[in-house]
């Protein structure tokens, strides 16, 4: 598994485990589900996961209370319905575990503000308006270096837009494990406290592109619907975003480096690539020469058989909110169990004073 290889000596001498999380801000869309679910599904067979639907995360910009917890209910029965299993892996709500609040606040005073200022995302996210922009949405990568290290997770399967919130998150557990290294010594915990965690990011799906536009990333908000395949597009819908998908006149190279400089044909050659759990080249050795008309319809048939039994468990899911709530609800109970032994060192580590 690649994440094994991925392990360097700051996570060593730490259990390995697994932790990511999506927003519920919007329906899922295939840039979520290749660039990341995948990854998590697979990583259940040789790690520990934790899974976590960041409804915190949600509320650092506007949102409709009503559609926020539809969405947690939906983004759940995607992870549900993509394969995380809730009895192998936790899977929860992140406003149900206070301690990612808790330890927020303690970060919030390990990391500096120049660190912040160089948050790309934010950046974009607050547009030309940054004075109206919320505090929360400022301090969201703090929260996200939270999520992760109250569960001392060593790997973060995600997509390469995430690169630079897991670079401030080893950046927090460093000074973090440096600012108290005698009070952690002085416990028994060693040199580290925190694991410097390792992003898992790769495959040809670590970047999916609009379909409309191949230099910009799919996105939920991009205001065209069919810049993006979402998980509960039906067959048709599927099957149009994809002829209606942006390409150049030229066929198909065999060769990876004929993409280069084409933007639109490297995407959806790794769109295929990834849901056939192939590499671009082994597509190119089979549609290498082919007009695209060939290729996209090949393209449509993959998608259809790969993501509507998808679609379709999350409709039967859906169906029963209350097994959604009380799955969310079991693993935030055992996600608090891990959360809450790492929240009370962390206190007693900074010198707070609790209950023996
Ligand atoms: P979010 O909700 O924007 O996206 C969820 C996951 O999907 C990946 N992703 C993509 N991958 C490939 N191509 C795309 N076009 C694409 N769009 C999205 C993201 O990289 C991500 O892995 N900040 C995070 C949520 C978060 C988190 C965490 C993740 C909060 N705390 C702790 C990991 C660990 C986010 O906004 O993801």
């Amino acid at each position: 598994m690649q994440g094994s290889k991925l392990m360097t000596n700051g996570a060593a001498g730490f259990q390995s485990r697994v932790f990511s999380g999506m927003q519920p801000t919007h329906t899922l869309h295939l840039g979520n589900y290749l660039g990341a679910l995948t990854r998590w599904v697979e990583m259940q067979a040789t790690h520990e996961c934790i899974y976590c639907v960041v409804d915190m995360h949600a509320i650092t910009i506007q949102h409709d209370p009503a559609d926020l917890t539809r969405s947690i209910r939906e983004v759940t029965a995607a992870y549900l319905a993509a394969g995380v299993d809730p009895k192998r892996s936790i899977l929860f709500n992140q406003s149900q575990v206070a301690e990612h609040a808790e330890l927020t606040w303690v970060f919030n005073c390990v990391a500096r503000l120049g660190w912040l200022n160089r948050m790309t995302q934010f950046k974009e996210k607050a547009g030309k308006d940054r004075e109206n922009a919320s505090i929360g949405l400022y301090d969201y990568p703090v929260l996200m270096a939270a999520d992760i290290l109250v569960y001392k997770a060593t790997h973060v399967p995600v997509g390469e837009d995430q690169k630079q919130h897991l670079e401030l998150t080893r950046d927090i557990a460093q000074k973090f494990n440096n600012d108290y290294s005698a009070a952690i010594a002085a416990r028994g915990f060693g040199e580290q406290f925190f694991p410097l965690t390792e992003p898992v990011i790769g495959g040809p799906a670590a970047r999916v592109m609009s379909l409309r536009d191949g230099g910009k990333k799919m996105s939920k908000s991009d205001p065209s619907d069919y810049s993006r395949i979402n998980l509960t597009d039906d067959a048709d819908a599927i099957a149009q975003k994809i002829r209606r998908a942006k390409t150049d006149p030229e066929a198909l190279p065999s060769e990876e480096k004929g993409l280069d400089a084409r933007p639109e044909a490297d995407n959806l050659v790794g769109i295929f690539a990834a849901l056939k759990g192939a590499t671009k080249q082994q597509v190119l050795d089979e549609f290498g020469g082919a007009q695209f008309s060939t290729f996209k319809s090949a393209l449509v048939d993959l998608s259809i058989a790969k993501l509507s039994p998808i679609t379709a468990e999350m409709r039967r899911l859906l169906a029963d909110p209350a097994e959604i709530d009380r799955i969310l609800c079991d693993g935030a109970d055992r996600a608090r169990a891990i959360a809450s032994a790492t929240v009370r060192d962390v206190k007693d580590i900074v010198g707070f004073v609790q209950k023996r």
